[in-house]
């Protein structure tokens, strides 16, 4: 099947795994490990700028992919199929639903990162803070960081993952 409108939400649909993976990689693996070449308070005001830019971009992302993702299943005609249990035991199917599940739980990660740790590691004391607020707050900060750091490292594997999924899906679906 062949047609403009099919092409250019296909498009749409790779452009928007594009960005999701191509960010997530260059930020787990190139920018996190470089952040220790600048200095402490730098390092700390550049990723809570950057992580805001960041999570925008991700979210748009990842409310895109389903969105052409679904418009294209249903210009292919399938898109009632998602109804029929039987459809999910087909090779399409099963590679179709293992997408949608991946995706899934990219927005679980993605909530938590967003509204749960960020803002617990990005911690704003007040002036007067004491030396144990301040000792105290390090330390959860860190403690959340490291999940962060776990998360985004879960956000690159699941979506390449969901990327050679996309590679079968183009040719039919897993081979059974
Ligand atoms: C609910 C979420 C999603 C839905 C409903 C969905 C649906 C689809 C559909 C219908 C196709 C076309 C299959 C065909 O050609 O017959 C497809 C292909 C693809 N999807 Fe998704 N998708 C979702 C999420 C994602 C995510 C999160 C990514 C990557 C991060 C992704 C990456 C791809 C890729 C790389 C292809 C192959 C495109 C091609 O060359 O045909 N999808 N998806």
């Amino acid at each position: 099947m062949k047609s403009l409108d099919l092409q250019i939400l296909v498009s749409f649909h790779l452009l928007f795994a594009a960005v999701f993976v191509g960010s997530n990689v260059f930020l787990d693996f190139l920018l996190t490990p470089r952040l220790d070449l600048i200095p402490p308070g730098q390092a700390a005001r550049l990723g809570d700028k950057l992580g805001t830019d960041f999570a925008w971009l991700n979210w748009i992302a990842l409310l895109g992919s389903p969105l052409s993702g679904l418009l294209l299943l249903w210009r292919l005609g399938t898109f009632s199929s998602l109804a029929d249990p039987s459809f999910y035991v087909t090779g399409y199917g099963a590679a179709l639903l293992s997408m949608m599940t991946i995706w899934l739980t990219l927005m679980v990660t993605a909530a938590i990162l967003t509204f749960y740790l960020r803002p617990r590691v990005v911690v704003k004391l007040p002036y007067d803070a004491t030396r144990q607020q301040v000792e105290g707050s390090r330390t959860n900060a860190m403690d959340y960081a490291k999940w962060m750091k776990r998360l985004a490292r879960y956000n690159v594997i699941a979506s390449s993952i969901v990327i050679f999924i996309g590679g079968f899906l183009r040719f039919g679906g897993f081979p059974f």
